[in-house]
């Protein structure tokens, strides 16, 4: 038990449960505080079942009936919290550790109308009491192992000598072309000001012209990659795109690394090394966790991510995706063609069932993808590239950008963007213009991917989707 001093008074300083499982302090006095998990009234003494997310791991408290509030304390429903002053002492189960009780205060009850009273609730309903999901163990699990790939991400990238970048969340520009914007304005919304054709005056506005919640960090972060070499982004990004899917989120995290004098197929490599790195570094970190996953969420799922942590990716062209995918002799519900953006079931096909793990797939047609991407010689594809995952789908997408001048303007004057938005970005290609690419990992589908969960409101702490916003 640590004391510390605060304006002169002694506090006494409780102990994580975590912290205990790993120093094993026996013999010692410690205080710890949580949530009852289970509570078992005997004749003499009681065992109580605490957690304090702090782990994966509870902990045993035996509590005599000689204490005092025993009736009272004893009566605690799961979900109540308990501050608990006690010995650590070995424990004959297996749990290695257990708590011999000295005092015992109950710091706020539970009501019989908690809703986390009983056991196997469904994840569809812990989503709208998405508030108390942290108290479950599969949801502080998954945010634990969020916050460790997190950690792998910032890890990774600094060992290689990426400097990490805040790239703007209020932008004017609709950088990935797709036109999934969300308006941000300040403008009066139900009498804005109009011009005499009844357009609204968007000068008039905050920022002097329209602007929007970004869709990505990259135009920013190649300005950063051209002067510092090699940097990455790590932030939200905003898309409005009514896509009501177990893989799409409105809001959502995004890391995205931009190196100069880099090629597709190196920015490939860095895409599957870091993939494999957040593996490792979860099944590491987290193995109480990786655990329970593996257990209740998607049997032999720790296999497989072994597997993929020490085996190459699969690396094709979409032509041959598509080839592969003709030939396959399954009836899709979208006919596969080339030119046509590869859906969700054709994903799949490639990585669940052809592959039987991830796929990288390059040089998609132009006319799916964004005004950046570098045109390759053929006039019909560009320099993209795909990171596809058994059970998610895409989990990155990035490209080499096109780092001539003229060939990029030329192709943002046919898409019309607007030159005066963009102009800065063009001065990149003026101003001694290098090749240069990147990627963005979509953070949610990491964790979907290495979790095994398979809703992606569920590794996200308060999802936004369409016609949903609440927490
Ligand atoms: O493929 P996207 O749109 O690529 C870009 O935004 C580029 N600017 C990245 C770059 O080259 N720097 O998005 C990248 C990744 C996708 O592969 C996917 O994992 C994730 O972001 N993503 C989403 N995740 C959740 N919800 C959505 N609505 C998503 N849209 C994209
Ligand atoms: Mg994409």
């Amino acid at each position: 038990m640590y004391y510390v001093n605060i304006k002169g008074m002694s506090k006494v300083k409780r102990n994580l449960i975590r912290k205990l499982y790993d120093e094993k302090p026996l013999g010692e006095k410690v205080l710890i505080k949580g949530w009852i998990k289970s509570l078992r009234k005997n004749k003499s003494f009681s065992f109580i079942i605490l957690n304090d997310g702090s782990s994966q791991k509870d902990i045993q408290i035996i509590a005599n009936d000689d204490l005092n509030g025993y009736d009272e304390f004893t009566k605690c429903l799961i979900g109540s919290a308990l501050s608990i002053e006690g010995e650590l002492v070995e424990s004959q189960g297996n749990q290695a550790i257990e708590v011999k009780a000295s005092r015992v205060e109950i710091i706020g009850k539970t009501p019989q109308e908690y809703p986390l009273q009983k056991k196997g609730t469904s994840r569809e309903f812990l989503r709208e009491i998405a508030h108390l999901r942290p108290r479950t163990n599969l949801f502080s699990a998954v945010f634990r192992v969020r916050h460790e790939l997190a950690q792998a991400t910032h890890q990774f990238f600094s060992e290689k000598n990426f400097y990490y970048i805040h790239t703007p969340i209020l932008t004017a520009m609709d950088a990935e072309g797709a036109g999934e914007l969300f308006r941000v304005s300040t403008l009066d919304a139900e009498n804005p000001p109009k011009d005499k054709k009844g357009k609204v005056i968007w000068e008039k506005d905050y920022f002097g012209r329209e602007s929007f919640l970004c869709v990505t960090g990259q135009l920013e972060a190649e300005a950063f990659a051209c002067g510092m070499g090699s940097v990455y982004t790590f932030g939200p990004t905003f898309r409005s795109e009514n896509s009501n899917t177990t893989r799409h989120l409105s809001e959502f995290w995004m890391i995205e690394p931009e190196v100069a004098f880099a090629d597709l197929d190196e920015i490939a490599e860095l895409g599957s090394e870091y993939i494999q790195y957040m593996i490792k570094h979860a099944l590491e970190k987290c193995p109480d966790e990786m655990k329970l996953f593996n257990s209740f969420v998607e049997k032999g799922l720790i296999e497989r991510l072994e597997k993929v942590a020490h085996s190459e990716f699969t690396k094709i062209t979409y032509t041959e995706a598509v080839d592969i995918l003709q030939k396959s002799g399954q009836s899709f519900e979208y006919a596969v063609e080339w030119g046509s953006d590869l859906q969700t079931e054709h994903e799949r096909f490639l990585t669940d069932q052809h592959f039987n793990g991830p796929v990288i797939v390059t040089d998609y047609p132009r006319e799916i993808k964004a005004f950046y991407m570098k045109q390759n010689d053929d006039g019909k594809t560009v320099r993209a590239m795909d990171i596809l995952v058994p059970g998610v789908g895409e989990i990155i997408g990035g490209s080499q950008r096109e780092e001539e001048l003229d060939k990029l303007s030329q192709r943002m004057d046919e898409l019309g963007l607007e030159k005066d938005i963009y102009d800065w970005y063009l001065d990149l290609r003026r101003f001694g213009t290098v090749p240069h690419s990147g990627f963005g990992l979509g953070f949610e589908r990491a964790v979907m991917y290495i979790t095994g969960v398979n809703n992606i409101r569920d590794v996200i702490p308060f999802a936004r989707t369409p016609k949903s916003i609440s927490f």
